[in-house]
């Protein structure tokens, strides 16, 4: 069966205060237990969070994917296995987008991650330009062979995609349950092709891009979308919940 998962992307949001309100918030809300919910903090607080953690995943944002070394600034997956993460986001539009990740270094930070045995969650999307051209379907799945599909199956087994949209992050403009559902059922059929039945039928697809309480339902209520990954409404306990319970 595929995991049902909710995360919610903080981004470079809240003060340690606001975040240690917002976690403690969250980790006392009623879900379901089979719905895993994942937050993903500003990385100074995640020690302090996991600390407390006992219903909700905290993962990161970010990490540079060298072991240790001279890069100032930075802070390695091994560093973060070591606080007791185990879960990280690689592909973020706005990693691409104003930190010049490219696809050839989203492929190290992949490697990185899963040669720890990290649960990554691989996000991917195009821009509106890409969309109004109708290369999207073709745009996405690029990503995904030049980052993601030289893994084995088994390692693909840690890894969870997310399909969001560049146009509706932070947008208020939402795709449309149908536009949705057609990228992830392409998404699902490129899995299928690459790795067979089994890796197609079990990996999660999460939606991202303006996901809130009036949409999450009928979201989520597609057949090939397996959760969401939420930014600005992560930022509220009550509009996350109201998500983490849209199933
Ligand atoms: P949004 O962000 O929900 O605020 O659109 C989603 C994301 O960037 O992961």
């Amino acid at each position: 069966m595929r995991k049902k998962i909710v995360a919610g992307n903080w981004k470079m949001n809240l003060l340690h205060s606001d975040a240690i309100r917002l976690f403690s918030e969250i980790e006392n809300q009623q879900v379901s237990e089979d719905v895993i919910r994942i937050v993903f903090p500003p990385c100074i607080y995640i020690s302090d969070l996991i600390k407390s953690a006992k219903n909700v995943l905290v993962g990161a944002q970010n990490f540079y994917p060298k072991e240790n070394g001279a890069y100032t600034g930075e802070v390695s997956i091994n560093q973060l296995k070591d606080i007791g993460v185990n879960h990280v986001l690689i592909g973020h539009s706005e990693r691409r987008m104003f930190f010049n990740e490219t696809n050839e270094f989203l492929k190290e930070k992949v490697d990185a991650a899963i040669h720890l045995g990290m649960h990554v969650i691989f996000c991917c999307g195009e821009s509106l330009e890409v969309r109004d051209t109708n290369n999207h379907e073709s745009f996405v799945i690029n990503q995904l062979n030049s980052s993601l599909y030289h893994l084995t199956s088994d390692q693909l087994k840690l890894v969870t995609i997310a399909y969001e949209p560049i146009w509706a992050i932070g947008t208020g403009r939402t795709a449309t349950s149908q536009q949705a559902e057609e990228m992830h059922s392409h998404i699902r059929k490129s899995v299928l092709e690459r790795y067979g039945n089994e890796s197609a039928d079990s990996i999660s697809i999460l939606y991202g891009g303006s996901c809130n309480p009036s949409n999450a339902k009928e979201l989520f209520s597609c057949s090939n979308v397996d959760g969401g990954l939420i930014g600005g409404a992560s930022l509220k306990a009550d509009d996350f919940f109201s998500i983490s319970t849209a199933y």
